[in-house]
């Protein structure tokens, strides 16, 4: 049984801890909120994630997790530090250092025995290097240690899965020893491990969230052009997707992407690229595309009730994406600003993310279902792609609202059963849109 400390115990840090326990590790968790180690105590989740309280709750019961705040209880008897701490954009677009540099100023002072410090932060290029001289600085005494970057893949709504199945490991360290002694950790999830420098690692993390935000980026570029010559985005996607250079992955057109990952990292390469004397065109192009379908939606949904001012407007789903909670960089603020702005009154459902809401859209009004959302508006967009949403009695709620008028940034709907049931329906990208 491996002792393993995570420092930082949200959306990859808990999982990741909760994981490694479930291999049959014994993880010490860590982190500086105390109401989130408290709670967790307590068997009460900081974030909504599929299956996440069913792993924490049995290897709590196994004695193979715990929780702490403590820097010098977490690092007793551990060979493993995992850091897994927040890198949002700083103020030019570069990653805010400030969480990960305490990580390791306070691991370096607080370790006892030789350690392997891994990183699973989305950290610049070139971090691994400075992490190894903030650790030797600030140590009392030099105690061996190595430096491993080991970013993460997981998406948000799938991340136990992405987890325990990944696509690969990959494994950065100038240390090939303690490289592999990370790559023993996970052998069982039996998936290729590239075994690389510091650099490329950190590198790879990157051009990878980079590429992915561009096959969407584009694939919503096609559907604008697909609307315009009326083609069917979705059936365009399919019939590239067979195409195994291509696949069928990030391919769905819509509001453009969103969250706490591919915006803060796309800017974050471009900059480094900028700070390198570099002009990033295709990166900075995929992030202003991507934001202009915020306003544009808003234009569209103004187009079709002929003016915002005073009309409502009910938006079905506000996190970023389907099965969380987490509505960083969500387009739905941006759109539900705009629409306020252009004088709509906005009310709002998603079945976990209203408490987020409440503190990042206090304007808007929630609602306890869609069909009480559907009552009196005169349009709903659709912002997320719940399964709720696409089971939805459609027939109530016409009933409902005022005027039956859906645009549905998710294509969600299909654009002929929506017409034959009395909607005014645009999706995105699916053909001409006729009024
Ligand atoms: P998060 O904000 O959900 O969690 C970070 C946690 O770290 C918080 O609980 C915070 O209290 C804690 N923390 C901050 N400073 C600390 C310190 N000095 N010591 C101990 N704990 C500390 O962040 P996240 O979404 O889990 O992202 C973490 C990193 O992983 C980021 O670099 C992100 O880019 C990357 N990443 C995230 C995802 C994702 O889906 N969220 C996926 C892959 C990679
Ligand atoms: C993304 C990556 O997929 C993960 O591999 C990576 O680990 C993570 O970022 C990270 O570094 O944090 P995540 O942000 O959780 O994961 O979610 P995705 O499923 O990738 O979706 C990102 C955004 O793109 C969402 O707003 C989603 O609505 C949008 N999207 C996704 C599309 O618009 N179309 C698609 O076809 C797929």
């Amino acid at each position: 049984m491996k002792q393993i400390c995570v420092v930082g115990v949200g959306y990859v840090g808990l999982v990741t801890a909760a994981c490694f326990a479930d291999l049959g590790n014994r993880v010490m968790a860590l982190d500086v909120n105390e109401k989130r180690i408290e709670n967790l105590k307590k068997g009460i989740m900081p974030i909504y994630e599929p299956g996440l309280e069913e792993i924490v709750e049995r290897n709590v019961r196994g004695h193979r997790l715990s929780f702490t705040t403590s820097y010098s209880d977490a690092l007793k008897e551990t060979e493993f530090a995992f850091i897994a701490v927040a890198t949002p954009s700083g103020v030019n677009g570069e990653a805010d250092m400030q969480y990960v540099a305490v990580a390791a100023q306070t691991i370096a002072e607080t370790m006892t025995a030789p350690l392997i410090i891994i990183n699973k932060s989305t950290v610049p290029v070139g971090t691994g290097d400075w992490m190894a001289d903030i650790v030797k600085k600030y140590q009392p005494e030099p105690i061996p240690f190595a430096v491993v970057s080991c970013p993460e893949f997981l998406r948000e709504g799938t991340a136990i899965s992405d987890f325990m199945q990944p696509y690969r490991t990959i494994l950065g360290s100038f240390n090939h020893e303690a490289a592999e002694k990370v790559a023993q950790l996970h052998l069982s999830l039996r998936a290729p491990i590239v075994i690389t420098d510091l650099r490329t690692a950190e590198m790879i993390k990157y051009a990878s969230n980079a590429f992915l935000a561009t096959k969407i980026s584009f694939i919503n570029e096609i559907a604008d052009i697909c609307e315009a010559l009326g083609a069917d985005v979705k059936e365009v996607a399919i019939g590239m997707g067979y195409d195994k250079r291509i696949g069928p992955a990030m391919l769905d057109a819509g509001l453009g992407w969103g969250g706490s990952c591919f915006p803060k990292d796309v800017k974050a390469l471009a900059y480094m690229a900028e700070e390198n004397g570099l002009d990033p065109k295709i990166l900075n192009t995929v992030t202003i595309t991507n934001y202009e379908r915020r306003r544009v939606i808003v234009k569209q949904i103004e187009e079709m009730l002929g003016g915002l001012q005073g009309r409502t407007v009910g938006l079905l789903g506000l996190a970023f994406k389907p099965n969380t909670d987490d509505m960083r960089e969500a387009p739905s603020i941006d759109i539900a600003q705009g629409l306020i702005a252009a004088g709509a009154k906005v009310r709002a459902y998603d079945p976990v993310a209203m408490e987020n809401a409440h503190h990042l859209l206090p304007a808007i009004e929630t609602t306890a279902d869609p069909y009480t959302l559907a009552r009196g508006c005169d349009a709903l967009i659709v912002l997320t792609e719940w399964n709720e949403f696409k089971n939805i009695d459609l027939e109530q709620v016409r009933e409902a609202m005022k005027t039956p008028v859906i645009l549905d940034g998710r294509n969600i709907y299909d654009p002929v059963e929506m017409r034959a049931l009395g909607f005014t329906y645009r999706g995105v990208g699916r053909g001409f849109y006729r009024k």
